[in-house]
């Protein structure tokens, strides 16, 4: 054949390969989310999520250790509370002992270089199992958006580097961001879960926390599957409200949302390869139906490619390749 373009010609070695590729992944792309629980040498198993635990605070810490040594250098914590300590106030949360603070304190005294980011959300609180105060029936915005703005510097006061809204509560930037600015935490960043998707596979995560909505659903807070440019309209709100980073999730759904705020903001762009993203593939593998270290790494690359800068996922201390 008399062909002048021939692609294959960049795919002869691996090296042409590597040339040819756009997207890797380094591990200080990745943050490693971790669940926490009250105790000491505990390990609890989460049976939606084989290979991730809840770990006590002493635990967390070797876990910790392990994730610098791989050169991951980023951890999201999210505390898993007794029964007892959830109420519809969600008054824990405004704790300053509470298990989320003590858990940043520890970590930041023996690993002052890792990246603590924290949840601001008040689900792990909330006997509702919502991420704001529920009054009859009404996920309440403006109330909800007043204890974020405490919780963000109380999280900022026990040395977390970021603090992530994960609420989707209208304002909980600016808000955080003023009561951080007027508590002299000018330098702690506000990385947004942006476009957070109403999504069935946050499930895994939910039994991880016990934190289902005991009534009614998240859709009048977190966004709808069909809607893309509603996702820019956050992505403007965020910017203006003083957002550091933007956060799309989950991931594998919405890369045309990541690769959407990819090209409108200036901004890093974060990815949450969410719990039931995690449990699909660790399934699969269990019934030896794929090949988990390739699939994970092809998946990774999946959402690197699509824009994302910064990835949170579970699989960030598993060996993959690519
Ligand atoms: C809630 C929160 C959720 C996740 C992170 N923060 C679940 C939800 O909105 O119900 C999900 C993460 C995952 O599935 O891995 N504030």
């Amino acid at each position: 054949m008399r062909l002048l373009k021939r692609p294959r010609r960049n795919r002869k070695n691996s090296l042409s390969r590597h040339w040819r590729a756009e997207a890797s992944i380094d591990p200080k792309d990745l943050v490693y989310p971790l669940f926490v629980v009250e105790g000491t040498k505990q390990k609890q198993a989460i049976s939606s999520m084989p290979g991730q635990y809840r770990w006590s605070i002493d635990e967390v810490l070797t876990i910790c250790e392990q994730t610098l040594q791989k050169g991951v250098q980023a951890i999201a914590l999210f505390p898993a509370l007794e029964d007892s300590l959830k109420t519809p106030d969600a008054y824990e949360a405004l704790n300053p002992g509470n298990l989320n603070c003590r858990a940043v304190k520890e970590i930041k005294k023996r690993f002052p270089e890792l990246v603590v980011i924290t949840d601001v959300a008040l689900d792990p609180y909330s006997s509702d199992g919502h991420d704001g105060l529920v009054k009859g029936g009404k996920i309440l915005n403006d109330e909800t958006v007043k204890i974020l703005a405490k919780m963000a510097v109380l999280h900022a006061s026990s040395g977390a580097d970021i603090v992530a809204p994960s609420d989707m509560m209208d304002g909980r930037v600016l808000a955080m961001r003023e009561n951080l600015d007027a508590n002299h935490f000018h330098e702690t960043q506000i990385l947004s879960y942006t476009a957070k998707y109403a999504s069935a596979f946050y499930g895994p995560f939910r039994e991880a926390l016990d934190s289902a909505p005991k009534a009614g659903d998240k859709k009048t807070y977190q966004m709808s599957p069909g809607s893309k440019r509603e996702a820019l309209l956050e992505c403007e709100a965020d910017e203006a409200e003083g957002a550091d980073i933007l956060m799309v999730k989950p991931a594998l759904a919405y890369l045309d949302v990541i690769s959407d705020l990819k090209a409108h903001s200036q901004l890093p762009i974060a990815a949450y390869n969410v719990s039931g993203e995690y449990a699909m593939i660790k399934a699969a593998a269990q019934q030896g139906w794929l090949d988990e270290a390739k699939a994970v790494g092809e998946k990774l690359l999946s959402i690197k490619r699509a824009g994302a800068d910064i990835i949170f996922t579970y699989h960030a201390l598993d060996d993959f390749t690519f």
